[in-house]
This record gives structure tokens, sequence and C-alpha cells, in this order.
């Protein structure tokens, strides 16, 4: 298939309207995007990415108003939620109507809905005229693509188009947050952290990672977010050896002659960073890439918890 590379959203929206799959920019990550209500594209998405069937998709919409099409069940502390983060990097799930099919939820009674801060994404959502499913656009198992050469990379000759766009700024996926039940809880860290939601709903529950429900939260059973080489989480100042095949990104400088080394200005330089970063050493063949630690406060604990899943194998 030969895949169109464009900066026009008219042209990707009319291989989405034709029933292709289109990658685009978003805040977060870049997606990878098809109409919901067309099951026949959708699989094509499975299919591009190599992605298991039992990981369910994002809706994504261009305005807060589209989640009655997708909810029949809108909770109070989704309202909440949805009046103080869309559009915006959080993601959430609610029980889904009949009209929403069941592969792009993964035959879950639930759909996850969010809505990018991202103006490409909006109109191209908007230029279809329909909810559009949108996983990261990366195969299956890798980091998530925060610019379009990634995706490039990644997907050329399996899907009908990508469009170009800038590098995501947050560059961590978004934060999922269930309110299909009688408590909101956080299934996956993102740019809005614990703390932001529980200003909204003080009661919002915290996922532990260490905790077994893979039903609940399906996509987080998953190797992730993960480069070639090993991944090691180091502290500030730790001691490491020379060596061309090892590379590290943090915040400080760190002591040992390296084959490529990053040194970011804030936690949010280092969020923005990690994926592409990864993905460069994989380029060079790094053996181990060493990842400086951070405070976990703000994107700090979205950006650890990556780190830590990248560093399982
Ligand atoms: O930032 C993002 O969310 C990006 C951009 C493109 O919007 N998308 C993204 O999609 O990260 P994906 O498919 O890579 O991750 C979706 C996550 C998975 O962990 C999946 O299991 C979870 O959301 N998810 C989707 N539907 C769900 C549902 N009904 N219940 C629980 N978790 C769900
Ligand atoms: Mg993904």
């Amino acid at each position: 298939m030969k895949t169109v590379i464009t900066d026009s959203i008219t042209e990707a929206a009319d291989f989405i309207k034709a029933g292709g799959v289109a990658a685009f920019p978003t805040e977060t990550v870049y997606g990878l995007g098809a109409n919901l209500f067309d099951e026949k594209a959708i699989a094509k998405v499975f299919e591009a990415k190599g992605r298991p069937a039992d990981n369910p998709l994002i809706a994504h919409i261009s305005d807060p108003s589209r989640i009655e099409m997708l909810s029949d069940e809108i909770t109070d502390t989704a309202r909440r939620f949805v009046e103080a983060f869309f559009p915006g990097p959080l993601t959430v799930v609610l029980k889904k109507s009949d009209k929403v099919p069941l592969i792009a939820t993964a035959g879950l009674d639930t759909v996850a809905i969010r809505m990018p801060d991202f103006d490409v994404a909006l109109t191209l959502i908007r230029k279809c005229g329909t909810p559009l499913v949108a996983p990261s656009a990366n195969l299956s198992g890798k980091p998530s693509p925060t610019n379009w050469r990634a995706v490039k990379e990644d997907l050329e000759g399996r899907i009908e188009c990508i469009l170009k766009g800038q590098t995501s700024w947050f560059g961590l996926e978004s934060t999922v947050v269930d309110c299909s039940g009688p408590r909101p809880r956080l299934l996956r860290q993102g740019a809005v952290s614990i703390e932001h939601l529980r200003e909204i709903v003080p009661e919002t529950e915290f996922k532990d990672a260490s905790e077994d429900d893979d039903i609940r939260s399906p996509g987080l059973k998953y190797r992730h977010y993960s480069p070639k080489g090993e991944v090691r989480i180091i502290a500030e100042g730790a001691t490491i050896e020379d060596s061309e095949d090892a590379a590290f990104i943090g915040l400080s400088q760190p002591k040992a002659e390296l084959n490529r080394v990053l040194v970011c200005d804030s936690t949010q330089t280092y969020a923005r960073s990690v994926y592409e970063f990864f993905r460069e050493c994989d380029r060079d063949n790094i053996l181990v890439i060493y990842c400086e630690a951070v405070d976990e406060t703000g994107i700090g604990t979205a950006l650890m918890d990556r780190i830590r899943r990248a560093a399982e194998r």
C-alpha cells in the first residue's frame, strides 16, 4: 500500500471518509484514526499496528456534546471531569451505547472518550463528521510516536495516509479515568495527574500498577513504550561507566562518556523527548539506556510510570 504523506487536513479526512486509516497529530502523541462507526476500517487499525484484538481503542471527539452519541449513561463525575479537562490530555471511560461497535471497545461494555486539545486533530475530526478511534500510531510494543517521522518509520506501507503536523507537546499518552462505576478510577497516568483529578472529584481512586485487574484496563497488561535497548533507571548523580553502547536521558549531566546524552531543561521537556530518544537509541543500536529518575509530581508521575514500563522485560 502506498502511504500518502500530506499536510492537507482535507486529504486525510477524505481517506478516512472512504474507509481508510490516517495518522494525525495530537497534543499527547500521534494517533491512528479511523471512523468509529466503520467496523472494517477499525479492523484495519488493529491490523496495521499488529494490535491484540482485546485491547480497546479511544473514541476521539471534536465537541463535548458528542459524548451523548457514545454513551447513554453519562455519570455526574464524568460530567465534572469533562467540564474541567476537555479539550485536553484526559480520556474518560463510560458505559457504551449500542451504537458503538464492539470491535472498537474490544468487546467491553464501556467506551473510552477523549477530545484532543490540538487544532489539526479537531479540524480533522470535524471534517470527517464522525468520532474517530485513534490508538497511538506506532507498531504495537514500540514507543508511541511524537512526530510524523516516527509514524512513517513504523507504519509506512501499512496505512493510507499520514497527516503531518507539529511535534506533540506533552509527548506521553493521555490520562485514562474510568467513570463508569460509582467512584472514578485512574487507569493510566498522564499529564492530568491524580491530584488534578481529586481537585475535581476528591474520591477518585488510584489503580496501583501492581494490582491485577486486566479486565478493567486491558491495555496495561501489554509490553509498552519499549526500545530494543535495556532501560535502566538511575538516581541523580549515580556512577555509570563510560560506554560506546550506552545512552543517557535525564535532567543532570552524567559523569561518563556515552554514545548519546540528552540533558533536558525540565521534567516537561524530558517527558516530551523520551519516546523519540528511545527511537534514536534503537536506530543507533544502543544496548543500555540510562534514564535518570525524577520527582513524582505533576507530569513526573506519568514519566516515571512509562520509564518503569519500558524497563520491565
Ligand atoms: O493520548 C492518547 O490517549 C493517544 C492519542 C492518540 O489520543 N491514544 C492512545 O491510544 O494512547 P492507545 O490505544 O495507545 O491507548 C488506549 C488506552 C489503552 O491502555 C486501552 O486499554 C485503554 O486506553 N482503554 C481504551 N478503551 C478502554 C475501556 N473501555 N476501558 C478501559 N480502558 C480502555
Ligand atoms: Mg498505544
